[in-house]
């Protein structure tokens, strides 16, 4: 597409929650002059365990939403919605470059001494047409083990990042890669990054560890020359508690200040709500 060249012009991302920030965190280091807009589904967080046609429709719904902000580029910074939802996103809005985020599963091929991958997912990724399909593509003679990791996501939302339960939880999804012997695992979650020491711990020395954000981000950046016209800014929304979210971030990535606006698509301009 041809990028609109005004003023406006904004990259908008959005996930469920907060995993897409490891995403937003690398755009903003490789786009330091661009105007970028996230938005976290807070509300209907987790993704991980809604039907596919939820998933779809809360797509839908952001996506028209940060197009009518200027969004001129639109990443997608979950997995569970690049799975369900991007190619009806492209075809619903043609002219406008979706990028999405999918395990690198091309990389974990190469890294891999012993053919046995480890993919650690979203229960709706995990069980996404779409992903079984990369699979195929891909890795194709290499023994691929897939592991839905229900109950993850909502104790990284509620600022958990290392209590004794959620390491239980990240060990027994662990252990059916450790049975099947994996020697590379790849987060197939932007959540997950902000656990990666669990991970690490629960998986052992021996598994090479994969994460893909830094790529997604990247390949953002190639689609967006930087002009004279931009100018940095952040804005940051959700359909949840901008108080929460707003605590959250200063607590977790030291972002202090990011305003944070409540997303009411509900209300007149879709944007009426507290700003904190
Ligand atoms: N961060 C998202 C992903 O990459 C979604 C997690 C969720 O809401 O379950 O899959």
């Amino acid at each position: 597409m041809q990028i609109d060249l005004t003023t406006r012009r904004e990259i908008g991302v959005f996930d469920s929650g907060v995993g897409g920030f490891t995403v937003l965190r690398e755009l903003r280091t490789l786009l330091p002059h661009a105007r970028l807009r996230y938005l976290a589904d807070t509300a209907y967080a987790p993704y991980g365990s809604r039907t596919p046609e939820e998933i779809r429709a809360r797509s839908f719904a952001i996506t028209e939403h940060l197009i009518a902000q200027g969004a001129r580029l639109i990443v997608i910074a979950c997995n569970t919605a690049t799975a369900h939802a991007i190619d009806a996103l492209r075809q619903q809005w043609p002219a406008v470059p979706f990028v999405g985020t999918e395990p690198g599963i091309k990389p974990a091929v190469a890294a891999s001494a012993n053919g046995r991958i480890g993919l650690l997912a979203t229960p709706a990724t995990a069980r996404s047409a779409r992903l079984h399909a990369l699979i195929e593509r891909h890795a194709a003679g290499h023994e691929v083990t897939v592991q839905g990791c229900a109950g993850v996501v909502d104790h990284i939302e509620a600022g958990d990042l290392g209590s004794p339960e959620l390491q239980a939880l990240v060990a027994r999804h662990c252990a059916p890669l450790l049975e099947a012997g994996v020697d590379t695992a790849l987060l197939g979650c932007t959540h997950f990054p902000l656990i990666e020491p669990l991970w690490r711990e629960a998986l052992g020395p021996a598994v090479t560890l994969l994460r893909i954000e830094t790529a997604v981000a990247r390949r953002a950046a190639d689609l967006w020359p930087p002009l004279p016209t931009d100018a940095a800014r952040l804005a940051v929304e959700t359909s949840g508690d901008a108080h929460a979210l707003k605590a959250w971030m200063a607590e977790v990535l030291g972002w202090t200040d990011v305003e944070v606006q409540a997303w009411r698509p509900e209300s007149a301009n879709g944007l009426q709500g507290q700003t904190v």
